[in-house]
Order: C-alpha cells, then sequence, then structure tokens
C-alpha cells in the first residue's frame, strides 16, 4: 500500500513511505516542521482562484449568463484546473498548468497566536512585516483575510489554519485523532507548464469517506484554508503527459452537490452548467493536501 501511494505524498513526506513506516501525526508534525523551516521563501502571490465555494466571494464574475449550453469551450476553465466530470476520460486532451507554488514557512503556533488575523487590524500586520500599504502583497494579505472571514457553506467546516499545529488539529477533528491519515498532493513539485496534456490514466476513487483539503494563501508566513465539505465528494489520480513529455500526476476532486456554489462565478459559465446541475471537479494545484483517513483492514 505504502509503495503504491508514495508518488502521491508530498515529497517531503516520501522519508516515511520509503521506510515502509505508516505516517502517525507527531511524526509528520516534526517533519513538516523540519522542511519548513528550511524554507524561507515568500509565497508566490499569483495564483488561480480556485475556491469558489464561500458566499461573500469578491472574485466571482458579476455577469449574467443563462444555464446549460451544449457545445461550451472548456479550455479557460482547464487554464485555472477546473473541469466537469464529462472531460475525466483517457485520451482527453486538456489544457492546463502546473505552477510551482512556494509556500512561505509555518510559525510556531505561539508565534501564529501572537500575531493579529484580522482585516481590521491588517495595517498592524503589514508594519510588522515591513509591507507597504498599497502593495500588491498587502492586497493578496487582504484578500485572504476576507476569505478567511467569509461566510462558509452550510455542509462546510473549515479553518484557516496560521500554524501547523492548528493544521492537524483541525484534520483530527474531522478524520479522527485516533485514526491514521494518508496525505495526497499533485507531483512533481517541480510543475509543469502550460500546454496541452492527454490523460493517460485516471484512477479508481480514493477511500475518503471524509477528508480535508487544505489550499495555501498568500501570506507573509504559511496559512492554508483547510475545509471539509460534508456533501459527496469523488477524489482520484489522474496521470497527464504534456506535449513536451512531462509527466504530471495530479489529484482531482469531483464536488458531486454543486447546488450551494456561487452562481456568479466565472467558471460555471465556462463550463457551461449551473450550480447543481452537474459535478464541479478540479485538480490540485501543487502545494495542496488532501488529508483522508488511511483505510483499515476491515475498509479495504
Ligand atoms: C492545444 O491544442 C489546440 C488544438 O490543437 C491548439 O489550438 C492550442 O493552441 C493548444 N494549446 C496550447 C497551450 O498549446
Amino acid at each position: 500500500m505504502a509503495a503504491k501511494l508514495g508518488l502521491w505524498f508530498l515529497p517531503f513526506l516520501l522519508f516515511f513511505l520509503m521506510n515502509g513506516v505508516n505516517i502517525g501525526c507527531r511524526d509528520l508534525k516534526a517533519e513538516l516542521q523540519g522542511h519548513t523551516e528550511m524554507n524561507s521563501h515568500h509565497g508566490n502571490l499569483n495564483r488561480p482562484n480556485y475556491l469558489i465555494g464561500y458566499k461573500t466571494n469578491a472574485h466571482g464574475s458579476d455577469k449574467d449568463f443563462s444555464s446549460s449550453s451544449t457545445n461550451v469551450d472548456h479550455t479557460e476553465a482547464f487554464k485555472v484546473g477546473y473541469f466537469a466530470m464529462d472531460d475525466l476520460f483517457v485520451g482527453n486532451i486538456m489544457t492546463l498548468q502546473f505552477p510551482v507554488e512556494e509556500v512561505p514557512h509555518f510559525l510556531s503556533k505561539k508565534e501564529a497566536d501572537s500575531i493579529p488575523f484580522s482585516t481590521s487590524q491588517l495595517p498592524t500586520v503589514l508594519q510588522l512585516f515591513s509591507i507597504s500599504q498599497d502593495s500588491p502583497q498587502a492586497k493578496f494579505m487582504r484578500d485572504t483575510l476576507e476569505l478567511c472571514e467569509a461566510g462558509m457553506l452550510t455542509q462546510e467546516t473549515r479553518i484557516c489554519a496560521n500554524s501547523l499545529d492548528s493544521m492537524l488539529e483541525f484534520v483530527n477533528n474531522i478524520l479522527g485523532s485516533e485514526e491514521k491519515h494518508n496525505i495526497y498532493t499533485t507531483s512533481p513539485p517541480s510543475g509543469a507548464p502550460l500546454q496541452n496534456y492527454t490523460i493517460l490514466k485516471v484512477s479508481e476513487d480514493i477511500y475518503a469517506p471524509k477528508w480535508v483539503a487544505c489550499h495555501p494563501l498568500p501570506y507573509p508566513y504559511a496559512v492554508y484554508y483547510c475545509h471539509f465539505i460534508a456533501t459527496n465528494t469523488r477524489i482520484f489520480k489522474v496521470l497527464l503527459v504534456g506535449e513536451n513529455g512531462d509527466k504530471v500526476e495530479a489529484l482531482g476532486v469531483c464536488h458531486l452537490d454543486t447546488s450551494e456554489f456561487n452562481p456568479n462565478h466565472v467558471i460555471f459559465k465556462q463550463l457551461g452548467f449551473m450550480p447543481g446541475e452537474a459535478p464541479l471537479c478540479h485538480f490540485f494545484p501543487l502545494k495542496n493536501l488532501m488529508w483522508v483517513p488511511q483505510p483499515t483492514a476491515t475498509t479495504m
């Protein structure tokens, strides 16, 4: 099992897999911390917005559009990682990109909790990190805080984790602290450019009665938007090959119930259906994490 899953784990977790060791959270924590403390880059602040479920969403288009068109070109949706379930078949060609993502290091829980984390206190935070008020960074930080303060979907549970401890606490709350967890992500971490990719293989669904997806947000230190939506979800891996020969193993997720999603989001226009009419799927960008419970003997 471990060897088979190996490619899908974060590269810095390979250590555990190669030793055939199940990942307990304590070990994982040490490993993540060890890695992240070495990595002091600031985040790449330009990324597609793929969190569209929240209600007070400033990113979506406000334009009206009529529903279901049969012959819609999905290319623009593909470019930001979205697709319809019908697009998922071996041999299909999709225009995709997997940009390298640099996530800054985690602060310790103590450090993170000592720094204000709210839009009202943004000026203080900017001062603390010597970031100018009208810089692009400040704008991205405001977006992050607004996202973290926005309303949730009815069936969504989420936090903005400002430390690894708070991420793990949330994961344990959702998945159960007695259980061991698997982590999946998209690889390789070196990414792959915008080009046409052919689907070589679609995996069986990953065992995920519950899951926690964690998406890094632009901030001077590591902040992840971690959430679980308690509606039917399919999680799977897709092996892709680019025109240049690059192979990508992308983690894919389909939300089967989209009825609560923001109808004004441009992605629905690009895919040609309205929320509630069809599943919405997306590939995980690099460094985005999917936590699922490890199947036990009885669930295999
Ligand atoms: C992908 O293929 C289509 C059809 O051949 C072509 O028009 C398009 O330019 C290609 N896209 C990229 C990014 O190469």
